[in-house]
């Protein structure tokens, strides 16, 4: 059985990884799509979040596997008995980076390769951070994920918004403090 691993960090998945799910569910058996757990990130997904939105993105898709995992990419296909890491690669500013993370991998398991698959030209521009960011400002998510996951990203960003202005809230009236800068306390009034 040919299985495949695909690590990332998914905060959140775009079409281009979902298509990269897909395209490697039908060279491998099986894919796992591991979610990294990283601490020193502030993702604006926590990790089961993010699991559980590429759960729903690839439901259709019965040989893909979403788990999380913490530490070394190598982990992930020693404990799940895969051949393979799976990247994709969208232009040659990924390559350096990419390349230099293929080579550690392979010193530190040399039975496992990693195959780089192509991100489709349609999506080639596209990444997580750009999603966020048009999200930010309240632009058209629609060319970048599925309706379930821009929704969720959108929702995220205004409980995060709301966390806030209730935060500056209580600072302004606990500690009195009236010179404090409150950007989101200002831009709710
Ligand atoms: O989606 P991303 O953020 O490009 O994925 C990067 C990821 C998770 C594959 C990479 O950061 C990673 O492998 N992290 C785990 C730590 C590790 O194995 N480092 C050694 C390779 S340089």
């Amino acid at each position: 059985m040919k299985i495949a691993v695909y690590p990332g960090s998914f905060d959140p998945a775009t079409y281009g990884h979902l298509d990269v799910i897909r395209r490697a569910a039908v060279s491998f058996d099986k894919v796992i799509v591991g979610v990294l757990h990283n601490s020193s990130k502030s993702p604006l997904f926590s990790v089961q979040e993010r699991v559980n939105i590429l759960e729903k993105a690839t439901r259709d898709v019965p040989n893909v596997e979403v788990k999380p995992f913490e530490g070394l990419s190598v982990n992930l296909p020693r404990e799940n008995h895969a051949q393979v890491i799976i990247r994709g690669l969208r232009a040659v500013t990924d390559f350096e980076y990419e390349l230099q993370m293929a080579q550690t991998n392979r010193v530190l398991a040399p039975d496992v390769d990693t195959v780089f698959l192509t991100t489709s030209l349609e999506y080639a521009y596209l990444s997580s951070t750009i999603l966020k960011e048009v999200a930010h400002f309240g632009g058209d998510l629609s060319k970048f994920a599925p309706a379930e996951i821009t929704d969720a990203v959108i929702e995220k960003i205004r409980l995060t918004a709301d966390k806030q202005i209730s935060y500056c809230h209580i600072e302004r009236t606990v500690t009195e403090i009236e010179n404090k800068e409150c950007i989101y306390y200002e831009a709710a009034e």
